[in-house]
């Protein structure tokens, strides 16, 4: 049998004890279908300096390009706030998505019920959300030069090409088409020349998508949208900027950041599959976090990288499934309910997965 590689990066802050709870899932889920992946553990971020001087060591990236997929915690920490900006630990994140040309950014936005109470939105706004953020990934002012800081001024370049809004909108339309046909592509048109640009290659793609109905919103009242009534969206399509905060925003609908997974897709089969949140070091090595976001981009990289989409789903049901016995970190605790730690939840996980009946065919 061929060997099926995950490079796992961990990277900073509360990134290596989520992924310990995500690999404790791995294993259970191996262990269920009598399956086996090779796992190899490379330094990203504040790790890659401390090991190697740099946020994104060269033998990383080697190793990430070679690897069926990439598993990555977070990067960050409070002590590398003093670096030149150029070379702190998000430009490792930032680095190997470029370099592996993840463009597109999925990052799914599920109420579960059990949390229905942990949002801060009442409940009825919440049940029921299934929304879809497409965020573009690998331009826009995160990456458009000139770049630069002076002393009385400072510039950031936001700017796309035709190809890269082109590709993106045709996985906002193609992933829509396998859930509620519908996207709503994000912008500031009323403003910006490189929303105008947006919006007319979102049409444009569009016409290869009948099935698929298309709207536009502008990103400040898509802000407020999201908290006025989420439920009127299924696929949200975003540049880069736009999308890191609308996600932000938007997992909040689900009780917590600590809920929302991602996959970072890219060309040639390339994919890393991270939580959407940050590496949260004022938390780190304290045992308290949720690991689910974790462990949901775990599920992520088993459905669209190897292929065992019914089998993910059984990780998703061990999640429902201890969420409904009650198990719950902090960040999704009603008062007065019990709180378990990071480990707790993840072993929590891996027994309800052992424990489902697994699905008929394992392909
Ligand atoms: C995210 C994060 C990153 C981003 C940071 C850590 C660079 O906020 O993945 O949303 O802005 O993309
Ligand atoms: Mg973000």
């Amino acid at each position: 049998m061929t060997v099926r590689k995950i490079a796992v990066l961990p990277g900073d802050g509360i990134g290596p004890e989520i992924v310990d709870q995500a690999i404790k899932v791995l294993k259970a889920f191996e262990q269920k279908l009598s399956i086996s992946f090779e796992l190899e553990y490379a330094p990203i971020g504040g790790a890659g300096i401390d090991s190697n001087g740099i946020p994104l060591p060269e033998s990383t990236l080697k190793l990430s390009q070679a690897a069926d997929a990439v598993l990555l915690g977070a990067v960050g920490d409070y002590k590398y706030d003093d670096l030149d900006p150029a070379i702190r630990p998000e430009q490792g994140l930032l680095q190997i998505r470029k370099a592996m040309n993840l463009y597109a950014n999925l990052r799914p936005i599920k109420a579960y019920k059990a949390l229905l109470h942990a949002s801060t939105l009442k409940p009825e706004i919440v049940d029921g959300i299934d929304i879809m953020v497409v965020r573009e990934l690998t331009g826009g002012l995160y990456f458009g030069r000139p770049k630069q800081r002076e002393e009385r001024n400072a510039l950031d370049t936001m700017t796309y090409t035709y190809e890269e809004i082109e590709r993106i909108a045709h996985v906002a339309f193609k992933t829509a088409q396998k859930r509620g046909k519908k996207v709503c592509s994000v912008d500031k048109a009323n403003v910006l020349a490189t929303s105008q640009f947006w919006r007319d290659i979102v049409e444009a793609v569009h016409k290869d998508y009948s099935d698929v109905a298309l709207s536009h919103m502008y990103v400040d009242n898509a802000a407020m949208q999201l908290i006025r009534n989420p439920k009127q969206f299924d696929v949200l399509l975003t540049e880069n900027t736009f999308g890191d905060i609308l996600s932000d925003e938007a997992s909040m609908l689900t009780g917590s950041l600590g809920m929302l997974p991602s996959a970072s897709l890219g060309a040639e089969n390339h994919a890393m599959y991270e939580p959407s949140h940050g590496s949260a070091p004022k938390y780190a090595g304290q045992n308290k976090v949720n690991p689910i976001a974790q462990i949901m981009s775990l599920a992520m990289m088993l459905d669209h990288s190897f292929g065992y989409t019914k089998e993910a789903q059984l990780i998703e049901q061990a999640v429902v499934h201890v969420l409904n016995q009650g198990v719950r970190t902090y960040d999704i605790a009603e008062p007065g309910q019990a709180i378990v730690g990071t480990a707790e939840m993840g072993d929590a996980i891996a027994k309800a997965l052992l424990e489902l009946p697994a699905p008929v065919s394992a392909s």
